[in-house]
């Protein structure tokens, strides 16, 4: 018989600091606890804070261009040529296969949607445009929702309900609280509008790579999930659908990629990456 393995150690030679009785109380206790290397030193926090602000620049790029009738891989053309001029690298761009820099999600389309010259942005179409930077090594992730011309009452809200859920969600992500604390906001506000939260995908660690531990997923219960300190960085980023919750890869799509809704009925996304600070949470992708 052996013990299960400890996630958490403490630096030999010094103190026992206020953060490892902590961690180490929970790890006692059978809570899933980060590992020592997902609490980012300040120096690499910096790093991530300029990568968002490249980042940041990118979207509010697409901000000022995005129109009805442009196709999404001008979209795309912006995001590249925004943040390849400013020394940085899209993390999309042939990762894991993705064949562009940018995920350009219209309607249905959940998430991953790949831009495409016969994509033409019509009115009243809500489009999620995801986009991740890298610079000198460190990643930031965001998406933002954009609605083309006038739409319905009811993707409005879609899109409105979307951002109060991530909101919520960076409201309930306190010091040394768990990841299921913040699906559990999450959840309950969208259950409100009897919405869907996808469960298929989720936020993650983010920072010295494009996805790193924890999962932060954004439905379930209170307590569950990681237990999160300050210096941990990682996005939350709910995908919200107007019916059922249930996801699928498009078939039509040859690369893979897109997730689309189960019932074909729209969904809705943001997402920012957010630093744990001693408070709350701070956004580093504003
Ligand atoms: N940016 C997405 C996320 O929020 C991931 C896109 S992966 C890609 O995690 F390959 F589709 F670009
Ligand atoms: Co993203
Ligand atoms: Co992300």
């Amino acid at each position: 018989m052996q013990l299960k393995k400890k996630r958490w150690h403490c630096l030999s030679g010094q103190p026992i600091t206020e953060l490892d009785k902590q961690v180490m109380y929970w790890e006692n206790k059978g809570k899933l606890v980060p590992t020592r290397d997902l609490i980012k030193t300040p120096e690499q926090i910096e790093g991530i804070r300029k990568a968002g602000i490249v980042n940041t620049g990118v979207l509010d790029e697409v901000a000022a261009h995005i129109h009805p009738g442009m196709n999404t891989l001008e979209i795309d053309k912006i995001c590249y040529d925004y943040c390849t001029s400013h020394g940085a690298t899209p993390a999309c761009l042939n990762y894991e296969g993705f064949p562009k820099s940018v995920c350009t999600s219209i309607n249905e389309v959940v998430c991953h949607g790949i831009p495409k010259e016969t994509d033409i942005l019509q009115e009243g179409d809500i489009v999620n445009v995801d986009f991740t930077t890298i610079l000198d090594g460190y990643y930031a992730d965001a998406s933002r929702m954009f609605i083309i011309g006038k739409t319905t009452p009811e993707k409005e809200q879609l899109v409105r309900v979307a951002k109060e859920c991530l909101e919520i969600g960076a409201e309930a992500a306190k010091p040394f609280c768990f990841v299921g604390d913040i699906g559990h906001a999450i959840q309950k506000h969208a259950d409100k509008y009897h919405y869907g939260i996808v469960r298929d995908l989720c936020g993650h660690g983010v920072g010295m790579k494009f996805h790193e531990e924890p999962d932060i997923v954004h439905y379930g219960h209170r307590g569950t999930g990681m237990l999160l300190v300050p210096g941990m960085v990682f996005t939350i980023e709910p995908m919200v659908n107007m019916g059922t919750w249930k996801v699928f890869i498009d078939a039509e799509d040859e690369y893979g990629w897109e997730v689309i809704t189960g019932d074909e009925k729209p969904s809705a996304q943001w997402e920012h990456t957010f630093v744990m600070t001693e408070h709350g949470v701070e956004i580093l992708t504003y």
